[in-house]
């Protein structure tokens, strides 16, 4: 690989930022605050991010606390992307890499660990103690949450992201990337050592890679999740995961009032054609189904239908492009994995950019992508397999029905199979 010039320190590095800019030197800042500020200057970090998720936030936050500057670019507003309603469910090593990198205050607060959760089907609740059988435990606190500490840590520390600034393409990938981007109404560069593609499935990253060098595997579902927000306490403690002839429910919760709730749904059904007491009846029919149960309604606060699909695009990285996060794999819900596996990724990438910067380093570079694909792949079976296990499959093939009955039976009454259910939900710390 190509050397460019390797600041020690962060504060070196935002001062040729700022020479390259023109600017005078400010504390706390690692480069240009606003583009405003640039002008027609040229704009350089260390580190260029395209996309402000989890993955994108929580790589620069790591790059910074390694002395190792970054821009993060993002399309939509920060309001937008602090308010969007994802995934729930954290895994311990997520947890932990929160907390480590301080990060754990709120989440402490306010985050609900769970040891737990619950199988229901046939009429029967089966509770599989994932803290008991692991050691181990999940957290559930909102992605948008997760998004907020992120953004306000950044800021805080005089990061830079540039919102409403969406990247239209990336060029000298081979020796001196740009991130080409456009904000407020002007087009704008960003010059860096390296690019890190966090920008989802939809985004300009993964699609600067020339055709035929990566390899796409996938998988699409003839069915999608109708997802509910409810102004409603939660009935249970912990996530119930329940399958049933009309389709899979899942019961989980946001804080002690409110309730989020997820019902399996054609792939191609029609929002408009669920009506709030819809909702709530086929919530009843798939979930009041054992003894002395009842949900606990409310006001539908938001809705919203989201398809399911496994997917996973090799290698995750070409040249001076490293993919993570959902640009490069995405799993189907059930295994609460998404945003899991984009925070494994880029703390494999801080590692990497650290002793890299350190001593010029490039073994860990050199083998994110395969160490990285080891727990998406890990994170693939899982989702697939739990996502196999719990919907309504192929209504015309009862076999399929009948194996279903039985893994769902053997996994809640064999130790065995429910320490592999649970050693995986909670998230393999090796893999
Ligand atoms: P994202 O969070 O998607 O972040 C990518 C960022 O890049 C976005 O902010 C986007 O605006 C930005 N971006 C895109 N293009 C550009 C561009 N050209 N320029 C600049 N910025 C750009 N997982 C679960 O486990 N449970 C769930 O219930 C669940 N629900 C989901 C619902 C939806 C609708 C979606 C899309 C995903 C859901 N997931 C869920 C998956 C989980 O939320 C993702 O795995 C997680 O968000 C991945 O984080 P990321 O940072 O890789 O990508
Ligand atoms: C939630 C989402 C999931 O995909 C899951 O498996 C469990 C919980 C949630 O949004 O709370």
């Amino acid at each position: 690989m190509a050397s460019p010039s390797r600041p020690s320190t962060e504060w070196k590095a935002a001062a040729a930022a700022r020479d390259a800019i023109g600017q005078a030197d400010a504390p706390g800042d690692e480069i240009a605050p606003t583009i405003a500020s640039v002008k027609e200057a040229r704009m350089r970090t260390q580190v260029g991010i395209v996309g402000a998720g989890p993955a994108g936030l929580m790589l620069s936050h790591l790059l910074h606390r390694q002395g190792i500057s970054s821009v993060v670019i993002e399309s939509r507003s920060r309001e937008y992307v602090e308010h969007r309603l994802r995934a729930g469910v954290l895994e311990q090593g997520s947890v932990d890499l929160l907390r480590e990198t301080g990060l754990g205050a709120r989440l402490d607060r306010e985050g609900m660990r769970h040891e737990g959760i619950e199988l229901r089907f046939d009429g029967e609740s089966h509770r599989v103690p994932m803290t008991e059988l692991t050691g181990r435990a999940i957290t559930v606190y909102g992605q948008q949450e997760v998004v907020k500490d992120l953004i306000a840590a950044r800021l805080d520390a005089g990061g830079t992201i540039l919102f409403e600034a969406p990247a239209e393409r990336l060029s000298g990938l081979d020796s001196a990337p740009v991130i080409h981007f456009r904000h407020q109404g002007r087009e704008e560069e960003l010059h860096c050592d390296f690019v890190v593609g966090c920008d989802g499935y939809h985004g300009i990253s993964r699609p600067a890679v020339p055709d035929g060098v990566l390899t796409t595997y996938e998988r699409t579902y003839p069915f999608a999740w109708l997802g509910v927000l409810a102004a409603a306490p939660p009935a249970v403690d912990e996530l119930i995961y329940a399958h049933h002839e009309r389709g899979f429910a899942l019961y989980s919760m946001r804080s002690p009032q409110i309730s989020r709730l997820y019902l399996q749904v054609p792939a191609d059904e029609d929002i408009a054609d669920w009506p709030d007491e819809r909702i709530w009846a086929e919530l009843r029919t798939r979930l009041e189904t054992v003894p002395n149960w009842t949900l606990n309604e409310g006001p539908i606060l938001e809705k919203g239908i989201t398809p399911l699909r496994s997917l996973v695009v090799e290698p995750m990285q070409w040249q001076r492009l490293y993919l993570a996060g959902d640009a490069v794999h995405i799993v189907p819900p059930t295994g609460a994995k998404g945003m899991n596996l984009a925070l494994a990724d880029v703390a494999l990438l801080g590692d990497a950019f650290a002793a890299w910067y350190a001593d010029g380093s490039t073994e860990l570079l050199d083998g994110y992508s395969r160490t990285a694909l080891r727990r998406v792949w890990r994170a693939q079976q899982f989702s697939w397999w739990m996502t196999s296990m719990l919907h309504r499959l192929n209504a015309d093939d009862p076999y399929e029905a009948k194996l279903q009955s039985a893994t769902l039976r053997y996994v809640s009454t064999s130790r065995s199979y429910a320490t592999s259910l649970a050693e995986n939900y909670v998230g393999l710390p090796q893999v």
